[in-house]
């Protein structure tokens, strides 16, 4: 079987899951290809795959055929070392000198972002007798990590010198808000990279591969995409922000689900749940689910928060639990193993990671990241290629 309907979904799992559709991501991933042909792909998998689960999630995109897989650190990228996964993998965030040896004996490759952190990795590439991948990260205006621009040909030199053990592979830079509305601080970037890159042209070298492009880039800034790109949240179906929701039909790949464990009915004047939070005006019915705070539904939803069931929004009444919550559903019907969708869609209704984002305050990224270790992944439609999509 190739497609698993809404209808057996349920019956994959006893308590709560997360159900990543695959067919959603490779959907993503051909958005990706359209907007940036023949741009080389970092698909950014860090945190977990944005929530999505890190290996299942990699082992798609790499069957997909993305050229790199993007972590932030080096333990994400052992974890798909160790599952078996091949493909070049890219760690941007940053290092301690003491984890070298771990990527260089498992063929990771390294982001060096100081002169220092260059001499260090050269000798250890030395110590090993391996030539080692390297990506330089030049800062243009993000103040996280990477050589200030108006430093970074030092950098570069340094990389040209040590090239007997050194391959340098590319040179990247991140937009601190390229998703938003007004693009002049981005394209102030872009030109420090550009000409900060220049050196090599400047010094008759060929250049390294030139990679800047995040979702936001990639989607409103052709000119961005240089030779690689390195899309994440598009990939699992999200806009980086609404500026760029005209851009592009994405498909949310992840939906929260969970089944109704107990119903009872509360009487008039009953409280519900810690604290007290929500009192029953009338007699009604209160089903409790097995998610909470413990699983990354936010506490912060307690009476704010919404569900569907049945294809209709039922609210959250009192506070969230770390392990259960209730649903009052008034007057209404369910029976125990029904399922509830906390994130997802029933009938024609909707519930996305932007909706829970705009009533906390944050942003899709940190709903979906936080969906806990402890909430099992379902994957589905994993062979329904990009082929039969549109059908
Ligand atoms: C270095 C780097 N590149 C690319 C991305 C992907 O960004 P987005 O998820 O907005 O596409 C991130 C995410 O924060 C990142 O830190």
């Amino acid at each position: 079987m190739n497609c698993i309907t809404g209808e057996n979904i349920a019956d994959l799992y006893h308590r709560s899951a997360a159900v990543v559709d695959l067919a959603c991501i490779s959907h993503n991933l051909q958005v990706v290809r359209e907007k940036a042909p023949g741009r080389k792909i970092i698909a950014m998998v860090k945190a977990n795959a944005y929530g999505h689960g890190l290996v299942r999630v990699a082992e798609h995109l790499a069957s997909e055929g993305v050229d790199y897989l993007g972590t932030a650190f080096v333990e994400e990228a052992l974890e798909l070392r160790r599952a078996g996964i091949t493909i070049p993998i890219i760690t941007s965030g940053p290092f301690s000198r003491f984890q070298i040896g771990l990527f260089i004996e498992n063929n990771i490759d390294l982001t060096i972002a100081s002169v220092d952190a260059l001499q260090y990795i050269r000798e250890a590439a030395e110590f090993y007798k391996k030539r080692v991948n390297i990506h330089l990260k030049v800062d243009t205006g993000m103040m996280r990590i990477g050589i200030r621009y108006t430093n970074a040909r030092k950098l570069f030199a340094a990389a040209l010198e040590g090239e007997k053990y050194l391959n340098l592979v590319s040179i990247f830079s991140h937009f601190a808000n390229s998703d938003n509305q007004d693009l002049g601080f981005a394209q102030l970037q872009l030109e420090r990279f550009l000409e900060a890159t220049r050196f090599f042209a400047h010094e008759h070298r060929p250049s390294p591969l030139l990679q800047i492009a995040n979702s936001a880039a990639i989607l409103r800034m052709e000119e961005s995409q240089l030779d690689m790109i390195r899309p994440g949240i598009m990939l699992y179906g999200y806009h980086p922000s609404p500026a760029t929701e005209s851009q592009a039909s994405l498909q949310p790949a992840l939906s929260l689900r969970a089944k109704i464990m107990y119903f009872k009915v509360v009487l008039a004047g009953n409280s519900v749940g810690y604290g007290r939070t929500w009192t029953a005006p009338q007699n009604c019915r209160v089903v409790t689910i097995p998610v909470g705070y413990g699983d990354g539904y936010p506490r912060a939803l307690s009476n704010k928060g919404q569900v569907l069931l049945r294809g209709q929004r039922y609210p959250v009444r009192g506070s969230v639990c770390m392990d259960q919550t209730m649903i009052g559903i008034g007057a209404g019907e369910a029976y125990i193993g029904e399922e509830v969708q906390l994130i997802g869609r029933q009938g024609g209704e909707v519930i996305t990671a932007d909706d829970l984002a705009a009533q906390l305050g944050t942003i899709s990224y940190e709903v979906l990241t936080n969906i806990s270790a402890r909430v099992p992944r379902i994957y589905v439609n994993e062979h329904r290629g990009r082929n039969n999509l549109s059908a």
